[in-house]
């Protein structure tokens, strides 16, 4: 998209008060669900993740003195009330790292669905994030831009590395997400398996807040890192069936403390557990391919390249399935010419 390189974008939109960013949403083989501070969002438990290449936001902050106030607008639509106010915290951290008063005009767009458990949150604040510090004069640091990303939606600090990374646990400046491997490591597939796009009745922060409230989330958040470190080793020794019984594993532990909580949050639909099912069928009949769900109806199934076609296929084949996207592992989180 852009070839121009990134110190030249970052000196330009330090000159400019302007850039924009370009961020890939992440699928999180290993979850994240419930803080330690909701405030800070820091997390319970480490969490690992895919960035999604065919999947992306971007985001446009324009420092400007001759604006009253922050303005948002999203996919062409003006945005006030809680939206607005989330997007000017990050903001104002922003501002207050670079010593900067100015109002933003921030106008983000992306090209997926929004609110269907395909973490738009996690792009568009990972480019707000990038976009909003280069405007603001900041330097391009990559554990700096994934805490300011982290504050603004946690799982947002795992979309500004490049490919697979792991979000750590640890204080505001250490809880920070790093790569453990490039996207060109392992040529993963998501096959995103849509059964609804409307907007979540609980979104994730309300979620968060909610997972102490579930006897099973003490349990979950001791197992978390014995699973992310089979994760990982699985994942870096392309081991899919090991990487896949880990995932299945971890996304049903995280489904049993959301629905465990008070009140209990159902994200699964008869369409989601159908196609668990067809999962297990599948691959007893010889078709390698696991499934993990964040917190919505839809069924990311993951696979090898090889492979992918063949499962997109499949998974079309189910009743009530209203669109399949595809995605292999996606680069960091960047600045583009525009
Ligand atoms: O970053 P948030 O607050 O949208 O939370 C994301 C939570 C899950 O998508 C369910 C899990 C994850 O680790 O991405």
């Amino acid at each position: 998209m852009s070839t121009t390189p990134q110190t030249e974008l970052w000196r330009r939109a330090a000159q400019t008060r302007q850039a924009t960013a370009l961020a890939h949403p992440n699928i999180a083989f290993i979850k994240y669900w419930g803080n330690q501070n909701d405030n800070l969002r820091l997390p319970a438990n480490p969490s690992l993740s895919m960035n999604l290449a065919s999947l992306h936001a971007i985001t446009t902050v324009q420092f400007d003195d001759s604006r009253p106030a922050d303005s948002l607008t999203i996919n062409g639509q003006p945005v006030t009330g809680p939206g607005l106010a989330r997007v000017s915290t990050s903001l104002d951290l922003i501002r207050a790292e670079a010593g900067l008063k100015l109002p933003a005009q921030v106008t983000s767009a992306s090209n997926f669905p929004v609110g269907s458990g395909i973490a738009s949150s996690a792009a568009a604040f990972a480019a707000l994030a990038v976009a909003g510090a280069a405007a603001a004069g900041l330097p391009a640091s990559g554990s700096s831009l994934s805490r300011l990303a982290r504050r603004g939606s946690g799982s947002a600090s795992r979309s500004v590395p490049a490919g697979y990374c792991e979000w750590l646990t640890g204080s505001d400046e250490t809880s920070v997400a790093t790569s453990i491997a490039p996207p060109e490591h392992w040529d993963l597939r998501d096959v995103v398996v849509v059964v609804s796009q409307a907007h979540k009745a609980v979104g994730s922060t309300g979620g968060h807040s909610l997972a102490a409230t579930s006897s099973l989330q003490a349990a979950r958040v001791a197992g978390a890192a014995d699973r992310l470190a089979a994760c990982k080793a699985a994942l870096l020794a392309r081991d899919l069936p090991a990487m896949g019984a880990v995932i299945e594993e971890d996304a049903v532990i995280m489904h049993g403390v959301m629905m465990s909580s008070r009140p209990p949050l159902y994200y699964w639909t008869p369409e989601t557990m159908a196609i668990i099912q067809a999962t297990q069928q599948w691959r007893a009949d010889g078709l390698p391919v696991y499934f993990t769900i964040d917190a919505g109806p839809n069924v990311h199934l993951i696979c090898d390249a090889a492979h992918a076609a063949q499962v997109e296929a499949a998974a079309r084949q189910i009743a009530g399935v209203q669109r399949v996207l595809v995605s292999g592992p996606g680069g960091a989180a960047r600045l583009i010419d525009r």
